[in-house]
């Protein structure tokens, strides 16, 4: 399938069948906003849901926040984000558009409208912090940052978290949520976004090299391994490790992981180390003491940060991209059980024949107390089939007559097309097991 295509397919798949929509489409759009339907709002909730369950609460050594997506702009000063948290941009002297300098694709793409001839601007710094103004007396509103990242909400409250909890060093805090950059270029659909979702680890450690690498090494697998564990396949995946002029203002080393797109080989999260530019810039800017007592060894130090910064809305277009699969006449969306929509459909064979609607029904209203299930009584059942296996859901059950004697159902598998009875009793257990 060519490359283009392929994203041209997905992005009709999303609008078509709920995933994702345009933002504000009724009013012509807004740029670089995206809006998650009934299917996209199922998924990123579970892409989430199993992040977490990863990330905070299997481990012990790893807890949540949910700070404040609006915070006192000195926060931004600290963190070095108003000063350095730009991209270089430049301007078609032609048409007056403006893109990013360093994206060879999308300047080439701007050329061919000239014909080869665009002239460019000089390259100046463009700070992607998007401003906001909040008070209630015209005049005197103030100027507020949305977040640029995730991050500082976390390292602000290091303390209280210290404070309020028994963690010791190494420890991290998890956080997930919105947002917001004044992207120059948006595009590739949902990939480069001004508002979009990010889930974070803060993990801090000793200020010391080699334990800081030690723990560096695992995030790194330990995250590579969690996008393997969802599906996506292993040779999509790769680490990447940044030059030393790609280092955003914060990091001391950064690598990303990046997945292959039709678009190229593409950032899908980043993991830095961070060193203790966080801690120690908000310790110089607020006054107050940011430092780490080790009861133990009786030593007072500014920890250091390994962070993984991972987007929501990236990583579910790349799990739907790496889902895509087209058969004969069918399309299918592989995705993990874990995370697709909704875990199994229910059919009666026909939907004029009261006592089958009525099994299913049943079935229908019990599975839902349990698992996200579709319902659908409208055409053949080889349709019904079709239209599931385009969203991933991953089993189906159709009631039929030999069900109202014999108290079972046909379950049909999304991946193989494969059908096998199941008692109506044990459906939920099977479920259950399938979905482990
Ligand atoms: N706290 C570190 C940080 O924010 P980043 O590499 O700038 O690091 C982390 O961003 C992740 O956030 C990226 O890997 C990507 O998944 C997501 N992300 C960043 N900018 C984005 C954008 N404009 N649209 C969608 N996702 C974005």
């Amino acid at each position: 399938m060519a490359e283009n295509n392929l994203m041209e397919k997905i992005v009709s798949l999303c609008k078509r069948r709920g995933f994702i929509y345009p933002g504000s489409e009724i009013y012509g759009g807004l740029k670089g906003t995206w809006d998650y339907g009934p299917l996209g709002a199922e998924l990123k909730f579970n892409i989430k849901q199993e992040w977490w369950k990863t990330m905070v609460r299997e481990r012990e050594d790893v807890v949540g926040a949910s700070a404040s997506i609006l915070m006192n702009p000195k926060v931004w000063e600290a963190s070095g984000h108003t000063a350095g948290f730009t991209d270089p941009l430049i301007e078609c002297r032609i048409c007056h558009e403006r893109v990013r300098a360093d994206q060879e694709d999308v300047i080439k793409e701007h050329e061919k409208i000239h014909k080869g001839k665009a002239d460019w601007t000089e390259a100046k710094k463009f700070n992607l912090l998007v401003e906001a103004k909040i008070g209630v007396v015209e005049g005197e509103k103030n100027s507020v940052y949305l977040r640029g990242e995730i991050t500082q909400g976390v390292h602000v409250n290091f303390k209280n978290i210290l404070n309020s909890s028994r963690l010791k060093i190494p420890f991290g805090v998890a956080q997930i949520g919105k947002a917001f950059r004044n992207e120059i270029t948006p595009g590739n659909f949902t990939y480069r976004s001004i508002e979009f979702e990010q889930m974070e680890l803060q993990y801090y450690v000793k200020p010391e090299e080699k334990e800081s690498m030690r723990q560096y090494e695992f995030w790194k697998n330990m995250r590579l391994d969690w996008y393997k564990s969802l599906g996506i396949k292993t040779e999509n995946l790769r680490l990447r490790e940044h030059k030393k002029d790609e280092l955003a203002h914060y990091a001391k080393a950064a690598w990303d992981i990046e997945y292959n797109a039709p678009f190229g080989w593409k950032e899908c999260e980043g993991l830095h180390h961070r060193g203790d530019w966080d801690l120690s810039r908000h310790q110089e800017f607020s006054g107050q003491d940011m430092s780490y007592f080790d009861e133990e060894t009786k030593e007072k130090y500014i920890p250091w940060v390994i962070e993984t910064s991972g987007g929501v809305d990236r990583a579910a277009l790349f799990f739907l991209i790496d889902a895509y699969e087209e058969e004969k006449d069918r399309i299918i969306l592989k995705l993990s059980p874990k995370i697709a929509p909704y875990k199994v459909a229910v059919f009666p064979l026909l939907a004029n024949k009261p006592q089958l609607v009525e099994v299913a029904g049943k079935i229908y209203n019990d599975l839902r107390k349990d698992f996200v299930t579709a319902w659908d009584d409208r055409g053949n059942i080889g349709k019904r089939y079709y239209s599931q296996d385009e969203i991933g859901t991953p089993f189906c059950i159709t009631v039929d007559f030999d069900s109202l004697e014999k108290r079972d159902v046909t379950v049909r598998h999304r991946d193989t097309t494969k059908q096998e009875r199941v008692k109506i009793d044990e459906l939920k257990s099977f479920l259950e097991e399938k979905l482990k």
